[in-house]
């Protein structure tokens, strides 16, 4: 069977926008601004949005588009023993979308209690077993679209669901920035604390931010690449690197005014979205329809950046072990539910947990921050040093003074920057 493909160069670039946009945009990127020196959190920011980020979303397309087919197949045709360096980057994407699915199916509830108009304590909610339905039709969610294929499932729903997204994300900033906290808001949220800058954790924080937010390293761009044929990588990547980095900031724009305008504390964490902005829902002026708006815009981001995580072992599974998409996706649907339980029991009145960290917090710290860095890790290495210069160089326009950089970018600095986020992040939890 020939493979699948996106149907333009519009479709690839949205539905990996759909990717990178997700509750890392508009939950976490405020709070992690707002906690490390304001506005001057966007210097380190954008330096390793551009550093680090960039050349690594340009590698792994690149390392896609030319092996043509997804993760664990391409580490093979790169040296037959790299197997199993492909599978665990595809089980720590697996790992991760289980406890991601949890978040979602929160938010989407919270969407549907502000549909209903009946606002509902985080913490009855979560006692319920209500979650456990809500995470089953998340799951579905994204089952059904991943089962339907490239074009008519991954890229058909981005099409849709991320201009909807934008538009949501526009209203709230208007409606935000016209509220009589906005001043304080965006105070607390961009003035800049330059001395901030000469505290490590800080930039620890920032790469940390970019490697989330941009979805890479996961073999998610590596999968979305090998369904492209053609194009500029380098033209596509800064689009959807800019694209996300926008949402981020607006999305701050949008959190804190409301928070100031309701005489609450900016929190951190799950409590942000949870706790603090229903209540600030419940206070202000038409706070029902917006916190509508607010929970379906978050719940499309991160449905499609669940999509993107589905679709990576999925892929392996038809590319490397000759499934059918209908009985990979199954497959992998259930196994994944499975993975995602005991995070999602955790915060029910189960109260799953480990040393008294709930599953979830966890699952949180070892799959997607640890896990990920190490992925990251493992495919920057295997891309940079393994590849071949020349097979990377053919994907990004020739092997000119540009592309020296790039490769140097690729083979020193980001795996470096990644060794000590690794260790940062080891010490900021033990430390
Ligand atoms: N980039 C997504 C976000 O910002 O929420 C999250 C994400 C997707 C992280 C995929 C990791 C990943 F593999």
């Amino acid at each position: 069977m020939e493979r699948e493909q996106w149907s333009s160069m519009a479709g690839f670039i949205l539905a990996s926008i759909g990717s990178a946009v997700g509750i890392g945009n508009i939950w976490r990127f405020p709070y992690v601004v707002g906690a490390n020196g304001g506005g001057a959190f966007l210097i380190p920011y954008l330096i390793s949005v551009l550093l680090f980020g960039l050349p690594l979303m340009i590698l792994e397309f690149a390392i896609g588009r030319s092996a043509a087919t997804s993760v664990v197949s391409t580490f093979q045709s790169i040296r037959q023993r790299f197997a199993f360096l492909g599978l665990a980057i595809v089980a720590v994407v697996t790992l991760i979308l289980g406890y991601y699915l949890v978040i979602a199916s929160w938010v989407l509830a919270y969407a549907l209690f502000f549909v209903l108009n009946r606002p509902v304590e985080f913490g009855a909610f979560t006692d319920s077993y209500l979650p456990l339905i809500f995470y089953l039709i998340s799951g579905l969610a994204v089952f059904v679209t991943v089962r339907s294929g490239v074009r008519e499932g991954i890229e058909r729903s981005s099409r849709f669901l991320i201009p909807i997204l934008i538009v949501i994300l526009l209203i709230l900033v208007v409606v935000s920035l016209t509220e009589p906290g906005a001043g304080e808001g965006i105070r607390f949220y961009l003035s800049p604390d330059y001395s901030r800058l000469t505290d490590p954790t800080v930039w620890i924080a920032a790469f940390g931010q970019a490697f989330f937010s941009l979805s890479v390293g996961m073999g998610i761009l590596l999968t979305y690449g090998s369904y492209l044929r053609g194009g500029s990588l380098f033209k596509s990547a800064s689009i959807i690197a800019a694209a996300d980095m926008l949402i981020a900031v607006l999305a701050g724009l949008m959190i804190f005014p409301l928070v100031f305008t309701a005489g609450l504390d900016p929190a951190a964490g799950v409590n942000l979205v949870f706790v603090t902005l229903p209540s600030a829902f419940a206070d202000i002026q038409f706070g029902m329809l917006l916190g509508t708006l607010f929970f379906t815009m978050l719940f499309v981001a991160a449905l499609t950046s669940a999509i993107s995580m589905l679709e990576v072992p999925v892929a392996t599974m038809i590319d490397t072990y000759g499934y059918s998409r209908r009985r990979a996706t199954l497959l992998v649907f259930i196994a994944v539910m499975l993975i995602g339980l005991p995070s999602a029991l955790s915060y029910t009145a189960l109260d799953l947990a480990f040393f008294g960290t709930p599953v979830l917090d966890l699952a949180d710290y070892v799959f997607g921050t640890i896990g990920l860095i190490v992925a990251g890790l493992i495919l920057s290495v295997v891309g940079g040093w393994f590849v071949g210069r020349s097979r990377i160089c053919a994907e990004i326009g020739g092997c000119g003074w540009q592309q020296t950089v790039y490769m140097a970018l690729i083979r020193y600095c980001v795996p470096a920057v990644l060794l000590i986020t690794l260790a940062g992040s080891f010490f900021l939890v033990t430390g």
